[in-house]
């Protein structure tokens, strides 16, 4: 996917369009300020308890796996065992045969592409009699030749995926100023490719929907990243008016960018349901997960870099294979064309078609494959300049800052992240030549680190309402989505901050097209758009409720404090009102309308900051990597609720660590199908395999970015874990491994290329 598109998802499909936002002030406010402002926050900053804990873990919080609804029918989709096909013929009639089943669809016509892809649906009362029924299908396909594996994909005599184009397209390019020229005031060149593999997005909870009609308005009950984006993608499927379709989402076991768009199956449930007059329930399977919602695509980068003895890089070049089936792959350059400053930077991509089910985005999209490449390179030029790779970064990190105000926010996180990570972990007793660390029999020690950027600072546009009730309750509604990232509780915590009230004393609406606009959950966006959007609607009502006191007591609003739900005033305490005075007073001027406003989504300042160490300890006989202990450093700017900001470095560390080392989704060459598309085969870290992680906030707050200062967290946190450990494997045994996942395979291929100096 190219970045450009990535954002425009971002910013919505079909809804409000960021609104041209003010130009940054010319004299802003120095950062010091907002700092000393964020001090003085009760709530916002501070470990506030999930509001909504008690539901999740007591079971009582519904996912959509959990809608039940009378009369409810389950839907089943027949997925194509092959991988390219003509299907000649679908033959419904003996599965409509079996009693209980009430529907069947046809959902391929003319060529497959990929084993996986949707051929036909039923509905039946239970599971058993539809799986039954799909089993009777009859579905003859025309076997077409096919490629599975993007290397052989590349060749010319190769089969085409895409019906008359070549399966290698470029897709991307970028130049600044002159490489080759760079190279040539280079003292030291090296070039180096790097490898990341398909890695599965697997959420707990598989996709699924569950649709309802009332009359003609469609009601769907979605495990989705964004409730408005597949209200239209619906509308759009089942040409109905967005405004018949309402799509609610309560609760959520993941998506980690899987669940950004709208589902086949989404379409599939809502076409079963008006078909038969009944709701129907459609969920994924575990294997489903595997073949037919995407993964991340794999990257094959090679890089070029030169710097003078100094650490100055004077060029950088890079050109990239990637792969994501039938669907482009993700651009990785972002990394080397913004991470470092260096003057001349060449950058070529392609993409290779493949007969395997698309892409989609996940967990920092390129980002993190590119930060895997890039600080990888990093971590070889620094050994080949006999450099600490710590001092090259710093020498080298972008200063680009925000316009033209000399205020170098940006830089300021990253190299905050820089000093907080280099003392968590001790970064002093790291032996300066790979491979000469301490050893204990075969196990060799060693540290690394890695940087990174993201996107993240919020969508401008997206709306929230706070809703005054007369017996002081408070409700504040947006149409965003909790991903399991605890929006409830930052919501919460931002509308008692400002109200003067606690996180528990706020009721929170959200996951439902019907509220109004905030951007899908990925991007990293959700709090950087929501929470200020939240503080917006706050403020007002703050000032509001605060002008009817003044003018009930015949005193300035600027006198008025306010405690709780009750109003006095500062100069004369006698006078006070309590909040049912004043709501009367407001009379049907009761809900407000916030929005995040703030910078646009363009701007360097826009990106959030990280740094991350490892250490580990590598088996040079077995080849197997342990993570002995880990510190992460990000700027995220305000920290709106610090426990689950720690939850999602966790997550996001954890989900690192364990595509580079563990997780391939691995292709069969010979059927077209995936070879391990379950939890067994698939390998993904467990707690055990996962180290003390120690975080850690840069509290650098740009105020300019919107009304909160904050940034988004979710991707940031995984961009730099895989490099960062094979960072530390090549400072452990002196080889780089180069690929991820790094098996104990792959480091003993390392290990022997390292003996044959190779
Ligand atoms: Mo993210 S890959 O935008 O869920």
């Amino acid at each position: 996917m190219k970045s450009k598109e990535y954002l425009t998802i971002a910013r919505g499909d079909g809804t409000p369009q960021a609104r041209p936002a003010a130009p940054p002030a010319a004299a802003a406010k120095p950062a010091p300020a907002a700092e000393a402002k964020a001090a003085e926050f009760k709530h916002i900053g501070k470990s506030t308890a999930r509001v909504d804990g008690r539901e999740i873990v007591t079971g009582r919080a519904k996912y959509t796996h959990d809608i039940k609804l009378r009369g409810m029918l389950i839907g089943k989709i027949l997925r194509s065992p092959r991988a390219a096909a003509e299907v000649v013929s679908i033959d419904l009639a003996p599965a409509l045969a079996v009693p209980g089943v009430l529907a069947a669809l046809k959902l391929a016509e003319g060529k497959v592409r990929y084993a996986g892809q949707q051929v036909a649906a039923v509905a039946a009362v239970d599971e058993p009699t539809a799986e039954k029924a799909l089993a009777l299908v009859k579905v003859e396909y025309k076997l077409l030749p096919f490629v599975v594996d993007w290397e052989k994909a590349r060749d010319a005599s190769a089969p085409q995926v895409r019906d008359g184009k070549p399966n290698v397209e470029k897709f991307n390019e970028y130049a600044r100023g002159d490489v080759e020229k760079g190279f040539a005031e280079a003292d030291v060149v090296i070039e180096r490719t790097y490898r990341t593999g398909f890695e599965t997005h697997h959420p707990t909870e598989t996709h699924g929907s569950v649709a309802t009609w009332e009359g003609d308005h469609l009601i769907v009950y979605d495990s989705t990243q964004g409730v408005h984006g597949v209200r239209d993608g619906l509308a759009r499927a089942l040409k109905l008016p967005a405004a018949n379709v309402t799509v609610i989402k309560n609760y959520m076991g993941g998506g980690f960018g899987s669940k950004l768009s709208t589902g086949e199956y989404s379409v599939v449930a809502a076409r079963l349901a008006r078909e038969t007059g009944r709701p129907v329930k459609v969920l994924l399977s575990r294997r489903d997960n595997a073949v037919c919602v995407g993964y991340r695509p794999s990257s094959h980068q090679t890089y070029k870099v030169g710097a003078k003895k100094d650490g100055t890089i004077t060029a950088f070049s890079l050109l990239n294979f990637a792969s994501g089936g039938i669907a482009a792959g993700d651009e990785v350059s972002e990394p080397v064309v913004d991470v470092y400053k260096c003057p001349n930077c060449k950058v070529e991509e392609h993409t290779v078609f493949t007969n395997v089910g698309a892409q989609r985005a996940m967990r920092a999209p390129g980002h993190t494959q590119g930060a895997f490449g890039l600080e990888s390179v990093m971590e070889e030029l620094a050994a080949a300049l006999d450099m600490d790779p710590l001092e090259l970064r710093r020498k080298n990190y972008s200063t680009k800052n925000l316009g033209d105000t000399g205020l170098p926010y940006s830089s300021k996180g990253l190299d905050r992240c820089y000093e907080l990570g280099a003392k968590a972990i001790g970064w002093e007793r790291r032996n300066p030549k790979p491979g000469g660390g301490s050893a204990t029999g075969p196990w060799r020690r060693g540290l690394g680190m890695a940087s990174s950027i993201w996107f993240g600072a919020g969508s401008p546009g997206t709306l929230a309402d706070l809703v005054l009730y007369p017996d002081g309750s408070v409700e504040v509604v947006c149409g965003t989505q909790d991903i399991g990232c605890g929006t409830r509780t930052h919501m919460a915590v931002v509308a008692a901050e400002t109200l003067g009230l606690e996180p528990k004393d706020i009721t929170i609406k959200l996951g439902n097209s019907d509220y109004p606009w905030a951007p899908i959950s990925g991007g990293s966006l959700t709090t950087p758009s929501v929470a200020p959007a939240v503080r917006d609607a706050a403020v007002k009502a703050v000032e509001r409720l605060k002008a009817v006191a003044a003018a009930r007591l015949k005193v300035d609003a600027g006198d008025i404090v306010m405690d709780g739900r009750k109003f006095a005033s500062k100069s004369d305490p006698a006078k006070s009102a309590t909040f049912a005075e004043v709501y009367r007073d407001l009379r049907r001027e009761t809900v407000f309308h916030g929005e995040r406003g703030g910078m646009p989504m363009d701007q360097f300042a826009f990106n959030t900051f990280g740094a991350h160490f490892a250490e580990v300890e590598v088996n040079t006989k077995t080849g197997q990597v342990r993570v002995l202990k880990y510190a992460a450093a990000q700027d995220s700017g305000q920290i709106v609720n610090k426990l689950t900001a720690e939850s999602q470095v966790v997550g996001g560390v954890t989900q690192g660590l364990s595509a580079g080392l563990f997780e391939e989704r691995v292709m069969d060459d010979a059927t077209g199908n995936v070879v391990n598309p379950n939890l067994r085969d698939y390998k993904i870290a467990t707690s055990l395999d996962i180290p003390e992680i120690e975080i850690m906030f840069a509290d650098v707050v740009d105020p300019r970015i919107n009304n909160l200062g904050t940034k988004g967290l979710g991707e940031p946190a995984r961009v730099p874990a895989s490099p960062a450990v094979a960072n530390a494997v090549y400072n452990a045994i002196g080889v780089h491994v180069r690929e991820i996942p790094m098996t104990p395979k792959r480091v003993l291929e390392a290990l022997k290329r390292k003996e044959s100096g190779s």
